[in-house]
């Protein structure tokens, strides 16, 4: 034998171990490696969260369901006109807090802000108006609003939105409130109902004249924050609804909008109203309530927290008709409503409350092996149970039967099936009752019918 061969000998018995180990010294030392946080604002959805999650999305689509809407989806991205157009190019959504950029071929592209101009823009441009009126539909999805991040506000959230696009009935509006207050209420989640009225076209702009009357007289508009003294001049409507402590003392003896309303307007308000009190949904008429986007027009509505501290802070979720969006962006006049829920925020309400989950995962059975022909023969076994609906949890690449049966007891099945290599010579299998401890050796070949029979003779 030569030195060479020796040599080659040697290297093939060494350890896989000691090999990298070599191998891992001829590296020149690096740099301690950059690491990642997720940006601000944005939230990582961990296990447990997701389970919250869960049931409030099935709490939503059960709801959506039984109103009969039907679930839509829209694109993260869409072209940004759409949203300056539609949210208002002087709402702070579109000034302030839009993400948008310039794509490879040049266009200005958002990431979503809101849900309510891609669902207008989809009822548009799919000609939904040629089918059966009303549409109602239910839509899911992420959201990103360049915010000044706290808790309860996020700059990626979740939206609920319900919508209906071709009914102009008081009907409508009070319906889709009670959809969303049997959600708050089916997740046992307190909330108060605001309402009001924003008027029309028709009769606004009278209400606005005084409203800008009332904060130019005594010396009101230099006691405005920053923010207002600009509202004043593009938006007064949102004066009102402004969080700064001395905005707020103004706006307490502004004129109210609900008398100003047109016949029509009022009238549609007075009927929204009683529907609300026959369905029995309470709520709060907040003649500040306006909402910040620019298309709501009449009925305008807001989901709080009940309690004064958190009912200034933070909704649940809001919404309101615009009836006047659809033909602004391009479409036939079409009456429209809906609302968006904020999921976080119920969320954390949910979390809170420690609801007993119904949504966390249950397995009935746990395949146990020992050995490595044992495991082949359990993983196809496992494949069998699965395919016959069964709740089945397995741990293949744990050695140790200790710690399998360990894992069962943790995932509280009631039975574990545990093949070795005695029972693999026999062709049988061990079921072990989890409770009693009994074990009972059955026949291999019949260990579906026997884990059907112990599961659905409980
Ligand atoms: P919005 O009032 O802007 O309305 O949002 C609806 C809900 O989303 C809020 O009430 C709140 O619960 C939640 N939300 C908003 N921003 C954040 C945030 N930064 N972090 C966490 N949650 C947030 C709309 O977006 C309308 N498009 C709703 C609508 C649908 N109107 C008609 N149809």
């Amino acid at each position: 034998m030569t030195d060479g061969n020796k040599t080659k000998k040697f290297n093939i018995s060494k350890s896989r171990a000691s090999q990298e180990k070599a191998a891992a010294a001829k590296i020149p030392p690096q740099k301690k490696q950059e690491t990642f946080d997720r940006l601000r604002g944005m939230k990582d959805v961990l296990f447990d969260d997701w389970k919250y999650f869960s049931l409030v999305k099935k709490k939503a689509g059960e709801l959506a369901k039984a109103y009969s809407f039907r679930r839509l989806e829209t694109p993260i991205l869409e072209n940004a006109k759409l949203y300056e157009r539609s949210s208002g190019n002087g709402s702070d959504l579109v000034t302030k807090e839009m993400y948008s950029f310039l794509d490879k071929g040049g266009d200005k592209i958002a990431l979503r802000p809101e849900g309510t101009p891609s669902i207008v823009r989809a009822y548009i441009e799919h000609g939904m108006f040629t089918l059966p009126q009303p549409i109602k539909t239910f839509w899911y999805g992420s959201l990103f609003r360049y915010e000044k991040p706290q808790s309860g506000r996020y700059r990626e959230h979740h939206q609920i939105n319900f919508d209906v696009f071709g009914e102009a009935k008081p009907m409508a509006d009070a319906q889709l409130i009670l959809l969303a207050y049997n959600f708050f209420k089916e997740l046992q989640i307190d909330i108060q109902v605001q309402i009001n009225s924003i008027g029309c076209p028709l009769c606004r702009p009278n209400y606005l004249k005084q409203l800008v009357e009332y904060y130019q007289t005594r010396g009101k508009r230099s006691k405005l924050c920053v923010d207002c003294k600009k509202r004043l001049i593009k938006n007064p409507l949102r004066l009102l609804d402004c969080k700064e402590e001395t905005c707020i003392e103004l706006a307490v003896d502004a004129p109210q909008l609900v008398d100003c309303l047109c016949e029509d307007c009022k009238n549609h308000f007075v009927r929204v109203l009683e529907y609300l009190d026959l369905l029995a949904v309470p709520y709060n008429l907040n003649s500040h309530l306006v909402r910040g986007l620019d298309y709501y027009n009449r009925t305008v509505f807001e989901f709080t927290p009940t309690g004064e501290e958190e009912r200034r802070q933070l909704s649940l979720g809001g919404g309101g008709r615009y009836d006047y969006l659809v033909e602004f962006m391009g479409g036939r006049a079409t009456p429209a409503i809906g609302f968006g829920i904020g999921v976080e925020r119920v969320v954390s309400r949910v979390r809170n409350m420690a609801i007993p989950m119904e949504c966390e995962e249950k397995y009935d059975v746990f395949v146990a092996q020992l050995g490595e022909a044992s495991r082949q023969k359990a993983m196809t076994l496992f494949e069998e149970l699965r395919r016959a609906n069964i709740k089945v949890k397995e741990a293949f690449t744990k050695e140790n039967l200790k710690s399998q049966l360990e894992d069962a007891d943790r995932a509280k099945v009631r039975y574990a099936l545990i093949l070795g290599q005695k029972e693999l010579m026999d062709g049988t299998i061990l079921i072990r009752d989890m409770e009693s401890g009994i074990q009972e050796v059955v026949d291999f070949k019949k260990i579906l019918h026997e884990i059907d029979k112990r599961l659905n003779n409980q």
